[in-house]
């Protein structure tokens, strides 16, 4: 369920039109819905109320500062992955107590950073991990949290490079062995074993790979208590899945009974690292027709947004849909949407049936919400586009377009270089 709906002919995003903002902000740029974020969000922590349970929102996902906010007013956590991602959460009222901080390569001084918060756990991917948590706590004279990010080789059916939960995977310490892992977790004086976490991959439209996973978890963690070793914490990740095309992900509510029946009588509060789910859908990115353009062997629309802006098509081949903002009579044609970066792999869509468009007129391109913005890029020299909230009949700029002047922030020309003819 989402709020970008036609009304007239004209796609709007709650009770705003899209081509108002447009005119307002300029192409391209990110457009999120309050409500749908609100509803995705309620929707999936009341999926798990039948159990002791922490929703901690992947800040990855989307990490801008009032969508970050938004959640946390409604109650979530956070699961970060570096020290960025936790003085965000922070800037947007975080309660640290509710925060997760997961990923294989945690620095010191992220590591310090988060121990002065007091973050809720490290979810810890490695021996030598755990060594480097327990000797940075000791000096600061603090206890860390931590539950051991445990990798139960189950395949998730999903794509390569989005897969985690696998043997081959660097992520996360084999589960046989994890045993061990925790035995000398017991034994190091600064770590306090609070959980046990997982996370097998993104965008699961099934699941069977999260049930199978949960068996191997409960195994473990009845292992673990049979050692006196307590667990109090469950994280069993993200990566419920959405529908961009014609996938049919399972729907929350079944995610959150089959869990829960699963786990039932375990008694742990459940973590939960949603970060798709609850933005993929919310989101979209709106550009403009620059140019159409007949190919020697194919046709071409070229828009204003490009692998830069959202590189998912072009880094994971993703579908993502494409609308017109203005609908009218058009044919459909066999084409490809490109941007204008130098590059063959950009593309937003590719060698579709898309709908007819013209030079001038906005394109929707739908589900952009989750690693859309975030993983966007300077790549050309372009500056990053703006983020739009919606909120019933009104719009907010939560990024502002990036400048000229911003993108060469913090470069410098050294001296050496500043004379011509030298160097
Ligand atoms: N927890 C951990 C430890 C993760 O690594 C991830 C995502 C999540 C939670 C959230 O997963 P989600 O619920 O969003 O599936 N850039 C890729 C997705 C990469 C996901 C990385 N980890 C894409 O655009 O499809």
């Amino acid at each position: 369920m989402h709020h970008f709906h036609y009304v007239n002919g004209e796609l709007y995003c709650e009770q705003v039109p899209v081509a108002a903002i447009a005119a307002a902000v300029g192409t391209p740029f990110y457009l999120y819905s309050t409500a749908t974020l609100t509803h995705h969000f309620r929707v999936f922590d009341q999926a798990f109320a039948d159990m002791p349970h922490l929703v901690c929102y992947a800040v990855k996902a989307n990490s801008n500062l009032a969508i970050l906010r938004l959640f946390i007013n409604q109650g979530s956590g956070v699961d970060i992955v570096s020290g960025g991602e936790l003085y965000r959460a922070l800037q947007a009222g975080v309660d640290p107590g509710k925060v997760v901080y997961s990923g294989v390569g945690k620095r010191p001084e992220e590591i310090r950073f988060a121990l002065e918060q007091g973050i809720l756990m490290f979810n810890i991917e490695s021996s030598q991990e755990l060594v480097a948590i327990d000797q940075i706590a000791g000096e600061m004279g603090k206890q860390a949290g931590i539950a051991l990010r445990v990798n139960p080789d189950v395949d998730p059916q999903t794509h390569p490079y989005i897969s985690t939960g696998l043997k081959q995977n660097k992520f996360g310490i084999n589960i046989e062995k994890s045993l061990s892992a925790y035995r000398t977790a017991r034994d190091l004086p600064n770590l306090e074993i609070v959980g046990v976490a997982c996370h097998i991959g993104s965008q699961l439209t099934q699941l069977s790979p999260f049930i199978e996973t949960l068996g191997r978890l409960k195994e473990l963690i009845s292992r673990l208590r049979q050692e006196g070793i307590a667990i109090r914490y469950l994280d069993i990740g993200g990566g419920l899945g959405i529908q961009y095309h014609q996938e049919k992900p399972p729907h929350p509510l079944e995610y959150g009974q089959g869990i829960q029946k699963e786990l039932a009588g375990l008694a742990c509060t459940l973590i939960l690292e949603p970060g798709r789910v609850l933005v993929g859908n919310a989101g979209i990115l709106v550009t403009r027709v620059l140019y159409t353009k007949e190919g020697e062997e194919k046709f071409f629309i070229i828009v204003d947004a490009g692998m830069n802006d959202l590189s998912r098509p072009s880094l994971y081949g993703s579908f993502h849909g494409v609308q017109p903002v203005v609908e009218k009579p058009r044919r459909e044609v066999k084409a490809s949407l490109v941007g204008p970066i130098c590059e063959s792999g950009d593309f937003l869509a590719k060698d579709r049936l898309l709908p007819e468009f013209s030079a001038g007129e906005l394109v929707a391109i739908m589900s952009a919400g989750a690693y859309g913005f975030s993983m966007s890029s300077n790549y050309n020299s372009r500056p990053r586009v703006p983020e739009i909230l919606v909120h019933k009949d009104e719009f907010y700029v939560i990024r502002e377009r990036e400048t000229y002047e911003t993108l060469i922030q913090g470069e410098h020309i050294p001296p050496f270089l500043q004379q011509e003819g030298k160097g």
